[in-house]
């Protein structure tokens, strides 16, 4: 799986982007996202009808409904044509201060408006220097992710954030360790069956030049991409490395 995470960048000028990945997106090839920023997932989902591209949101409220000014809820992102929507994102994790539980009752509020969730997870670097990375990793897994998860409602992305717009990536084997161990964690708590078939995404600073040693990590079932995926260019040659 390609998961393209937008961020705060777009305007409907940046639609034209996706035009040239459907030549790129079969029904038998790699399932591909795009996460663009909530005024432009109508918009999108609407250009992208009839091709392979799914799209999603980039958070969600905990709440269905109600008073909460600026905030957009999931089953609005459903109504926008989004399938899927990234959690606990770490740069939500910072300027919004989201926790943990926070995270785990957004994916819960998620999957009853039948959105499949993206929930993120990621040491620091001060975390990974102290060699704490796996114990941080282990909070996360088992504080975001609610009971219930299956292969179909639940996808894990592991971005250390160290990595996330830098250039910088873990070496194969730092990420094939921490892949790994989410498996392993999600294998016990869920069983086997189901651990084995949530996807693990790797995040921060995949490029087209890195993204095939990294997809030959085990484990790791994809990425989820951030500046790679504003140019359809790079995000094709990712796609294109899954293949
Ligand atoms: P970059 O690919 O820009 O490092 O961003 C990664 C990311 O945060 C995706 O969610």
């Amino acid at each position: 799986m390609a998961a393209g995470n937008w961020k705060m960048n777009g305007t409907s000028p940046a639609l034209s982007e996706i035009d040239a990945l459907f030549e790129h997106l079969s029904a038998d090839g790699p399932e591909v996202l795009i996460c663009p920023p909530a005024t432009l997932l109508a918009l999108m989902t609407e250009r992208a009808a009839g091709s392979e591209l799914k799209c999603g949101g980039q958070d969600c409220h905990v709440a269905a409904s109600g008073a909460h000014t600026g905030d957009i809820s999931a089953n609005m992102l459903v109504d926008a044509g989004a399938e899927y929507v990234i959690l606990g994102h770490s740069e939500r994790r910072s300027d919004h201060a989201e926790t943990d539980a926070m995270v785990r009752a957004k994916t819960e509020t998620a999957w009853v408006a039948g959105l499949r969730s993206i929930v993120c997870v990621g040491e620091t670097e001060a975390e990974r220097d102290a060699a704490n990375t796996l114990g941080i990793i282990g909070g996360q897994i088992a504080g975001s992710i609610p009971d219930g998860a299956t292969g179909e409602n639940l996808v894990v992305a592991y971005e250390p954030v160290w990595a996330i717009g830098t250039g910088r990536t873990p070496t194969l084997d730092q990420i094939g360790e921490v892949h790994d161990f989410i498996r392993a964690r999600l294998e016990k708590r869920f069983g086997e069956g189901v651990g084995r078939s949530v996807r693990l995404l790797y995040g921060g600073s995949v490029k087209p030049d890195n993204a095939s040693e990294i997809f030959s990590v085990s484990n790791v079932d994809g990425a989820l991409v951030g500046g790679a995926s504003l140019k359809a260019q790079d995000f094709s040659a990712i796609i294109a490395a899954l293949r």
